[in-house]
Formats: structure tokens, sequence, C-alpha cells
């Protein structure tokens, strides 16, 4: 053995190393001691130091070898990632079983039976045999380039034991966390004060979308193959049952609980079963999935949209659990909507221990006939929320209380309002409550409203979590020094950033209108409402009548604005912003306004000397007329300015009146209207 060379040794070294790694992962079986294993580890770790040439990315010491990375890179998937059907009764799968006997007509059909994992579909691709990418399912299309994170796992060989590999095999598999690895994770967790992970699924898929693949490795992984998907050089068997006989061969763990049956007989017994056994796996599952065995058969079989006509995921039924409300919470969502939310007596259902379910809404509760101090059935299927399904009513104790929506906010104070036909209570204090803070932070700065460059998502988050920003007008106090301080912002950022905020002093009526975030009221209301009454103070001292008196704007978007500025919280936002220096050219009012424009579309193209394109437009709906974006016979007359594009030519061959900036203007003082 030490006569050998160190090529030989490594190689030898390896394979041993990898046997070793698969009757312990994957078999579950380990066949030497971990002090055999670590000495081998170490031998070939300083092999491959003295000699770096033989360090080869699929050696067992390379699971965990790249440095994080800043994001992922998408990967499209050759064959795509499809979904199952799902069903959830006998009577389903008997339907199920008839549609495929019908198709293929024959008497019995073969299939293949397999625990539906409850973890992340993946895909690993094999090139010559080596694990190269491995990608997550994402939309089915394209998923994310996992590949350092899914080397880290060790149930995945990182080669394939072949002499001669095929040039590809894409294995498809799930990535999962078995039950006594997630209980240890969260028992470390614990004990270090760190948050608890709701269930494995979820561990699992944090650790798969960590950005360090050596936090991954922290993370005890496992995984399932259950297919293939391209296959070069690779003869694929004739069925879902040899399938996974040769991936076994190959070393992926693939399930023992499984089986090839013969009819819908078959599959009810491979159902009752699993849900027998369910308890005492390992993993979680949330069903059983049944595929027809023979490929030549899912082929006549085909898919309908996005999943097979061969195969069927059974899920169990969700679980239900009895509990007690012990309050009902209001939250307020980012949009101002209130939700209720049931306090419950913890119980555990579905995998997970629940302590809230969500109500969502007070005619939800009144349907429900849900009280405080019921004993109520709450359901839990997958990774939805948990809901209360009904209330056990002869249980009711005397002193159980109805719930009564509040009529102010719990955040901000302001007022509650439900419009007529809405399910939702909303708060109206957009502008203000901390709820929605980020919200109306992103709405204001987006580039239709007060367009500030660069104040994105994680700005905002950055501003408002800082305390720095609580609303909008806080943003034109932010000085030079406290922006440049903040993670990740340079000082030429932070410039650029204030540059942006003080450009955005200059606006339009319709733009601030807009960027106050009211309901209901988007971009082309906003003009309208800026259009029609000319400044500010006249919109601020509309009632509900005059309100209506703008074109679309009918009850229900009255109401909208007349809640919103009857909110005296969001009336001194307004305030503090217009102290901040925001302005626009202001008009008298539709009604005592010269109408030049009336009736008349015009067309804008180039670049003009003194207006902005939306100052134009501003000007010419204010005036009446109507901005359009392509030259037809029914223009009127179409703006050129500098670097014109072919809205001018074809302006020319219509015959349609081109005019400059400077007759635009003096065509908008005159009055054109016969009075
Ligand atoms: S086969 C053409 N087999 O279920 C069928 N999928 O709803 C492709 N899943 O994203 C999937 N266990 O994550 C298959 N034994 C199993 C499975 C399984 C779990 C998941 C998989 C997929 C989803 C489809």
């Amino acid at each position: 053995m030490k006569s050998q060379g160190p090529v030989a040794r490594a190689r030898e070294l390896r394979e041993a190393l990898d046997l070793f790694n698969y009757q312990y992962y994957v078999l579950d079986a380990p066949t030497v001691p971990d002090a055999q294993y670590d000495r081998f580890f170490r031998e070939l770790q300083a092999l491959e130091e003295a000699h770096p040439e033989l360090r080869t990315p699929d050696s067992p010491t390379q699971r965990v070898g790249s440095a994080p990375r800043e994001g992922f890179r998408e990967i499209r998937h050759k064959v795509p990632m499809l979904s199952l059907n799902n069903g959830f009764s006998e009577e389903d799968v008997l339907h199920f079983d008839r549609r495929v006997r019908e198709i293929l007509q024959r008497e019995q059909v073969a299939y293949a039976c397999e625990p539906k994992f409850d973890g992340l579909a993946v895909s690993l691709l094999y090139r010559d045999g080596r694990l190269d990418e491995g990608s997550t399912r994402g939309d089915g299309e394209t998923g994310e380039d996992v590949t350092a994170n899914l080397r880290t796992i060790r149930a995945i060989p990182l080669r394939l034991p072949l002499d001669s590999p095929p040039p590809l095999l894409e294995v498809r598999g799930e990535v999962l966390m078995e039950k006594r690895d997630f209980e240890a994770l969260n028992r470390a967790q614990a004990a270090r004060g760190e948050k608890l992970f709701v269930n494995p699924r979820n561990a699992a898929a944090g650790a798969l979308r960590q950005l360090d693949p050596a936090l991954t490795a922290q993370r005890p992984l496992s995984f399932f193959a259950y297919g293939v998907g391209e296959a070069v050089g690779w003869p694929i068997p004739d069925s879902q049952g040899e399938l996974m006989e040769r991936l076994a061969q190959l070393r992926f763990p693939v399930p023992s609980e499984r089986a090839v049956v013969q009819g819908a007989e078959g599959l009810l017994r491979f159902f009752s079963k699993m849900s027998e056994i369910r308890p005492a796996l390992r993993y979680d599952i949330d069903g059983v999935v049944y595929k027809v065995n023979a490929f030549s058969q899912q082929q006549e079989l085909g898919f309908v949209s996005r999943a097979p006509r061969f195969a069927l995921a059974h899920k169990f039924p969700a679980e239900e659990a009895l509990s007690e409300i012990l309050d009902i919470d209001v939250q307020v969502g980012r949009t101002g909507a209130l939700t209720p939310v049931a306090r419950l007596r913890p119980v555990f259902v579905g995998g997970v221990t629940v302590t809230n379910a969500t109500l969502h809404n007070e005619d939800e509760i009144r349907r429900k006939d849900i009280h405080i101090g019921d004993q109520v059935w709450v359901r839990r299927a997958g990774d939805v929320i948990p809901e209360v399904v009904s209330v056990v009513l002869a249980e009711r104790p005397p002193q159980a209380r109805a719930f009564v929506m509040p009529s102010r906010c719990p955040i901000c104070g302001s007022r509650v309002v439900r419009s007529e036909g809405e399910a939702a209570s909303r708060c109206s204090g957009g502008l203000y409550c901390p709820a929605q803070r980020k919200q109306a932070l992103l709405h204001f700065a987006q580039r239709r409203a007060m367009d500030i460059d660069g104040l994105g998502d994680k700005l905002v988050d950055q501003l408002v979590d800082s305390g720095l920003v609580r609303t909008p007008p806080d943003l034109y106090g932010l000085g030079l020094a406290t922006l440049a301080d903040l993670p990740r912002m340079g000082d030429k950022s932070a410039r650029n950033l204030l540059e942006a905020i003080d450009r955005s002093r200059e606006t339009t009526l319709s733009r601030f209108i807009f960027a106050l975030g009211i309901r209901n009221v988007g971009e082309t209301t906003a003009r309208d409402l800026a259009r029609h009454f000319g400044d500010l103070p006249a919109l601020l001292a509309a009632d509900g009548e005059s309100l209506q008196q703008v074109p679309e704007v009918g009850p229900v978007v009255a109401r909208s604005i007349l809640d919103f500025l009857g909110e005296e919280h969001n009336r001194e936002v307004i305030d503090r912003l217009l102290d901040c220096g925001i302005r626009w050219v202001a008009a008298p009012a539709l009604a005592q306004r010269p109408q030049p424009l009336a009736g008349m579309t015009l067309v804008l193209t180039g670049v003009l000397p003194h207006l902005s394109r939306d100052e134009a437009r501003a000007r010419i709906e204010g005036a009446g007329g109507k901005v359009t974006g392509s030259v037809s016979k029914r223009t009127h007359y179409v703006v050129a300015g500098a670097d014109p594009g072919s809205k001018l030519e074809r302006a020319q061959e219509l015959g349609v009146p081109v005019l400059d900036e400077s007759q635009l203007l003096s065509l908008l003082n005159q009055d054109l209207s016969k009075s």
C-alpha cells in the first residue's frame, strides 16, 4: 500500500470515503468507526495539500468549498419541473384510476407509489459523472443555482460510481430535513436564544437559500431522489419502479417506503399503510404520490397544462384539533387592512404548535359565530395559515364575549373605516400609521409619484428601521452625514439620494395627489382631480358632492378621499410636506378657467426647451385638452421639440398642424372657446 503513488492512493481514499459516506448518510448503516473515516479524510486532505493537482471538485474534502455569494444565479431547467394534481379523497383516487384506464384502454394499470416528501424539489445535473449544477424548482421553468449549497448535503453523491459515466444525467428529488435533525436544530436554536423554525420544511428551505454554503453545511439536510430529467448516454429504464432501483444503485437515497401496486385497490391500500406509519417515519410527508409505472404509458397519457395526467398526489387530510379562543387581537397590514387574529390556547396540529389563527374579517367572525372564550376546532394543512373551522356552541361559557371591531386603529389611533361592499376594515391614517409606513414611503417615492430615484425597498427598510424616517416629510430633513452612516451606503450614494429628494420638491399637483396613497386614487384619478381643482386647497375643501363632479369619481372614490383627508393625522403630514418646500404650478379651478383646448387631442414629441413632458401634459390637460401617444387624423396638433421622433413625420404626412413650445404657450393663453 505504501509503495502506491499519490494519484492511486488519493483515488483509493476518495472511493473509500464515498462508500463510508453512502453507508452512513444514505443507508444509515455505517461499517467503520468515525475515527477511521476521520483518519482517511485527513490523509486525503494532506495528500491534496501536498499535490494540489489531485484536488478534484468531486473529492469528499470539497463539499464546502466556495465562498459566500451575493445572490443566486437563475437556471433555466432543460425539462420543466412540473407540479402534481392533488386528490384528497378515495373518490378522487378512483376517478384518477378510471381516467387512466380509459385513456390507456386497460382493465388494470400498474402504479408506482411513493411518499410525497414535504421538502423542496431540486434538480442535480451530473456532467461526465460529476455533480456540476444544482438548482431549485423555482417556478418550474427557472430555478436558482444552489450548487454550492447542495454539494454540502452528504446524501447527495458528488460523483456517480460508474466507470464510464454518461455525459449528462439530471436527477430530481427532494431536499428535506429529517424530524430528529429538525428537533436537534431547534434545541440548539433555543439554547442560543435564537428564533425557532416552524417546521422541518421551513428550516430546510432557509438552509438551502443561505448565501454562504458554510452555513448550509451546518444544517443537517437530507435528500431523496424520485426521478430523472434530461439524460444523455444513460438508457432510461422502462418504468418508474425500475428507475428507482437504478437510482439506488447510483447511491442516491430512495425511500424504502415505496411499492409498485395494481389498480385503485392497490393505491388505496398503499395510502392507508402510509397513513399508519406516517408518525414513525423519519421525515415529514404530506401525502403519497401515485405514478403510472410504465414510462410508455406515462407518455401516452401526457400532460394537462402544468401537471401530468399520469400522476396524482394523494394528500393527507388537514389535521384538526380542539382549542380555545383566549382573545382576539387586531393586526394592521401594510396597506392598512385590519385583520382580526385569534389568540389560541396552544395546540399541536399538523406538525406544529399553533397559537394564532387568522379570522380574516368581521363578517367571517359573524358567519362562524366566534366569541372570545369559545372552544373551537382549529385546522392546519401544509404551509397554510392555521384557521378556525368551527365553534363548539354547546360548550360556550356564559362569560363568552362577542368581538367588536375597534373604531380606532390599534397602531396609530386613526379612525377605522369600512367601505360599503368591502369586507375589510381599514385604518384611514395611511400617511401616518406606523404599520403602513414602509408601504406609504415606497408609494410616495415611486417614479410615477414623487420620483425619488434610488429610494427602494431596502433603503426604506433601513430608514424606517433605524427610526430616521417615520413619514414622508422626514425624507426632506435627512442630512448627508446621517445617510452616509447607514450600512451599505457610501458618501456617493448618500449624495445622489439627497439630490433626488431635493429634485422631487418640484413636482406637479397630480403627482403629489397620487403620492399621498389615498385608497382608490390611482394615477388617472389623481390627474383628474388635479385638473378639476387646479390647486390643493380647493381639493382639501371639497365635499362629497363636489368631488363627484370630477369625471370618473363616484361615491366610493369620493368616500375614500374624504376618509383620508378627514383624518387629522394625514392633514398634519400634508401640511408638513408643504412646509418642506414641495411645489407645483397651480391653476385656477377648472370651472373658473378658460378651456382653450377643450375637446382637442395633442401629441408631444421631442424635447421642449422649457417644459418637461409632465408639465406640458399638465398644462394641456389643464386647458381641457387630451394628450395621446400616437398621431392620427383625429389629432389636432403635434407639439414638437428638439430631436422629434417619427411622430413629426407622421404629422406632416397627415397634414396635422405642428407647434413649437412658444406656439403651444400662446395657444394656452388664448381663449378660443366662444364665450
Ligand atoms: S414527482 C411529474 N415524486 O411535489 C411529477 N414529486 O407537486 C414531478 N414531491 O415540486 C414530481 N414527493 O417537490 C414527485 N415522490 C415524489 C414527490 C414529489 C414530493 C413534490 C415535488 C414537486 C411537487 C409537485
